[in-house]
Parts: C-alpha cells; sequence; structure tokens
C-alpha cells in the first residue's frame, strides 16, 4: 500500500490522473471501476483534457459501474450511471457496448448483482478500481460492517450515507434508503485499486483507515490487505500523516 500527499485538490487529481493514463497506456482495453461521488471528478475532467491532447486514449476501456440506488434507472436525476456517464464515459468517448451498467431497476436484484458480479468476472475483473473513501469508511456502497469476502449486492444505506447522498441534490429529492454495490470480494482482487481523498472532513476516517484495526467495521481498511493500492490524498485530508513524512509519501 503506498500513501502519495499531494499540496491541494488539484495536486491529488493530477499524482492520480499520472497513475491512471499510465495503466491505460500500458493496457487499452482496461476494465476500470469508476467511482462518482465528488472527490475524482476533478480527475476525470483532467483525463478528458489529456485525452483531448493527445496524450492518452480510453476509447478502448470498459467503464464498470460501482454503485447505484435501488430502483433508480439511469435517466433519473439521482442515476449514479447518468453521473457516471457525464463525468467519465462521454468526456473519454467510451463507447456505449464498453459500459457496464449495475441495473438496480430489474425486476430481480438480487439475481442482477449476482448476474454483474459474473459479468465482470467473465470480462477478466478489474484493472484500475477508482474509488473514493466513504465518510464512514465505506468503499463504492460496501457499508460497516462490511467482510473482506461481501459479494456485490443490495444493502441498506446508514443514515450518514443517506445524508452525504442527499448533499449531491439538494433539496427536494428523496434519498433511496437502498442501494446496490459491487462487493468488497471484486474490489479487493483489482489488479490495481486508486482511492481518492480530499479535504478535512475526511482526515479522520482516512487516519483510521491506514493505522486503525483492519476490520469489518472500517470496511477500507481492508485494502490494506490487498495488492498494489495507492491512496492519494491532499493535504487537508493527510493532516498528521502529511506531517509525519514529506510532500511525497510511502508507507506501507
Ligand atoms: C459515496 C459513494 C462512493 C463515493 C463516496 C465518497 O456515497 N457511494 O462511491 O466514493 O461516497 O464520496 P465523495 O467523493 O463525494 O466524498
Amino acid at each position: 500500500m503506498r500513501l502519495i500527499v499531494a499540496d491541494d485538490y488539484d495536486g491529488m487529481s493530477k499524482l492520480a490522473a499520472d497513475i491512471v493514463i499510465a495503466a491505460v497506456q500500458e493496457r487499452p482495453a482496461s476494465s476500470i471501476l469508476v467511482a462518482t461521488g465528488n472527490t475524482p471528478m476533478g480527475l476525470y475532467d483532467l483525463l478528458a483534457t489529456r485525452q483531448a491532447s493527445g496524450e492518452c486514449d480510453f476509447s478502448g476501456v470498459r467503464a464498470v459501474q460501482l454503485d447505484e440506488y435501488l430502483g433508480i434507472g439511469p435517466e433519473d436525476p439521482r442515476s449514479l450511471f447518468g453521473w457516471m456517464r457525464r463525468s467519465f464515459v462521454v468526456p473519454l468517448a467510451i463507447p456505449d457496448a464498453q459500459v457496464m451498467r449495475l441495473r438496480s431497476d430489474a425486476a430481480d436484484p438480487d439475481a442482477a448483482c449476482q448476474e454483474f458480479a459474473e459479468a465482470i468476472r467473465e470480462t477478466g475483473g478489474i484493472d484500475i478500481a477508482i474509488l473514493g473513501l466513504g465518510p464512514n469508511g465505506h468503499l463504492g456502497f460496501n457499508e460497516p460492517p462490511s467482510a473482506a469476502d461481501a459479494h456485490t449486492r443490495v444493502i441498506t444505506l446508514t443514515p450518514e450515507s443517506a445524508a452525504s447522498s442527499a448533499s449531491y441534490w439538494g433539496a427536494g429529492e428523496d434519498v433511496p434508503q437502498q442501494a446496490m454495490t459491487v462487493g468488497m470480494d471484486i474490489l479487493l482482487e483489482a489488479r490495481l485499486t486508486i482511492v481518492v481523498i480530499s479535504g478535512e472532513h475526511k482526515r479522520h476516517i482516512l487516519q483510521q483507515t491506514l493505522e486503525g484495526p483492519v476490520s469489518s467495521d472500517l470496511p477500507a481498511s481492508w485494502l490494506r490487505t490487498a495488492e498494489n493500492v495507492v491512496f492519494i490524498a491532499d493535504r487537508a485530508a493527510a493532516g498528521e500523516l502529511a506531517l509525519a513524512e514529506d510532500a511525497t509519501t510511502q508507507a506501507g
């Protein structure tokens, strides 16, 4: 596991973009697990800018959805699939045939989860997982407690996660109480995982993720048991972790 500390949000996004671009240059047909949330948006903007300048080409990648609210169709303004399309798929000109959507509006959501997990495995697993860190340590919607072998499944959101979801839409939208998420089992098998973390409000949970007990109570802590994981934090999120070592830090 590596921790890289950037000065600020833009620096974090640039460091993450450098790593993702290098990985896609090496394997143009990479399967990429795509988190939504606020944190990776600067990274996605940079990828699109750098593709436009000819530095990289994402047209061969497969974009795999990480999580979705239950019963929400792709056209719903709250849809995380819609967010992934607007921020990642469309700007990077990834053909629709190379996009894997979590069908949270399926008649049988449990079966849809199983099918999704099988489809990921059949296509060779995840090459690059781009993740954010939930305020309670969740990854995707693997809410605490989530074991390391937790499957792709339907979960009930914690009140904290429902509140953080509501902040994306402003007042007036109902927050779904349930969601689907790619499981910890698939996340922990990714060949490369990049977690972007920004802001002082993430400082405590990042410190616990990196230095607290590895436990289902903090699902992100399982990443410490996985191969090839890079946490990229800005200084505001890294806090004491940033003070302990210098600008570019390797830990663990
Ligand atoms: C959300 C999503 C995650 C996301 C995380 C952090 O609730 N389920 O996929 O990575 O929480 O979000 P943000 O980057 O907005 O802090």
